[in-house]
C-alpha cells in the first residue's frame, strides 16, 4: 500500500493510501485528513490489510497525530480494523453511525471512544477546521454517511462511485486516459454491476444527488477503485441519476 496526495492547501491535507498489487481481499482505499498537525482516519478498513496501512500512513503522518477516525457503515471493509487501532492508540475518537454501534462493537474493542452520529448528520473538528457527516442512508447501508471537506471541496463518497478495478490501476479516474470523458467510460464499466446490485434503493439515491448537486465539490473520492476529479464528478452524478439500482429484485 502507498500513501498519495489527494489535496494540499498549507496544513491541510488529504492523502489517500491505496493497493496496487495483488490482493487476497476487496481492494479498498483508507483516506486521511490532516488538518494543523491532527490526523482522521477515514474508513480506517480491514483486519487483513492493518499492518500495510499502518506502515502507508506512518510514511505521512506521526502516528501519534491521528485523533480521530470516521466510519462510514458497519462493513468489515471498514470496520473490522477497529480493535487494532484501538490497542495503538486509545485515545482516537470514533465517529460511527448510532444505529451501527452495537453491531459494530462485535469487532472487539469494548472500551474504544465511540462517538455516535444520529440520523441527520453532524460535524467533527479537526485542527480547527470542520468536516460534515453528510447522511447517504442506503447507499448501501441503512444508517450511511459521507465526510465532506467544504475548504478542500473533498467529498467521501463510501461506497458511492466505488469501482472494481484490476490490480495495478491508476488512483485517478481522469488520469488512466488523456481524455476524462473516456477514462470515465473506463471506469465506469467497473462500477455499474456494483451499484446496480448493492445500491438497494432508487429513491435514496434521488434523494443523495439532489442535496449532493449543491455542494462543491472537486473531488469524489469512493472507499473503492478510482477518484473522480474536475468535470467528472457531474459526469458521475449524471451516471447515477439515470441508472436503476435494487437489481436482485427490479430484473
Ligand atoms: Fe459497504
Ligand atoms: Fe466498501
Amino acid at each position: 500500500m502507498k500513501a498519495a496526495l489527494v489535496f494540499e492547501s498549507g496544513n491541510h491535507r488529504w492523502w489517500v493510501l491505496h493497493d496496487q498489487d495483488e490482493r487476497r481481499v476487496i481492494d479498498s482505499n483508507v483516506y486521511l485528513v490532516e488538518s494543523n498537525g491532527q490526523s482522521a482516519l477515514v474508513d480506517p478498513g480491514g483486519f487483513e490489510i492493518f499492518p500495510q496501512v499502518l506502515s502507508a500512513m506512518a510514511e505521512v503522518v506521526e502516528p501519534s497525530s491521528v485523533k480521530s477516525a470516521f466510519v462510514s457503515h458497519q462493513d468489515p471493509d471498514i470496520a473490522s480494523s477497529l480493535p487494532l487501532w484501538n490497542a495503538c492508540n486509545a485515545e482516537i475518537e470514533w465517529h460511527i453511525p448510532s444505529l451501527w454501534e452495537g453491531f459494530i462493537r462485535h469487532y472487539g474493542a469494548l472500551e474504544a471512544r465511540f462517538a455516535g452520529i444520529p440520523d441527520e448528520g453532524g460535524t467533527m473538528v479537526l485542527g480547527g477546521r470542520k468536516l460534515e457527516f453528510i447522511p447517504a442512508h442506503y447507499l448501501h447501508a441503512s444508517a450511511n454517511f459521507h465526510l465532506y471537506d467544504v475548504e478542500a471541496k473533498v467529498y467521501f463518497s463510501g461506497d458511492v462511485g466505488a469501482a472494481l478495478l484490476p490490480p495495478g490501476h491508476s488512483i485517478w479516474v481522469s488520469r488512466q486516459l488523456p481524455d476524462s470523458s473516456k477514462a470515465f467510460d473506463e471506469n465506469i464499466q467497473h462500477s455499474r454491476y456494483f451499484h446496480e446490485r448493492w445500491m438497494p434503493s432508487n429513491e435514496a439515491k434521488k434523494n443523495w444527488i439532489d442535496r449532493v448537486r449543491q455542494l462543491d465539490i472537486d473531488y469524489l473520492c469512493p472507499q473503492h477503485g478510482a477518484i473522480y476529479a474536475g468535470e467528472n464528478v457531474q459526469r458521475f452524478l449524471n451516471w447515477f441519476d439515470g441508472l436503476t439500482v435494487g437489481s436482485a429484485i427490479s430484473r
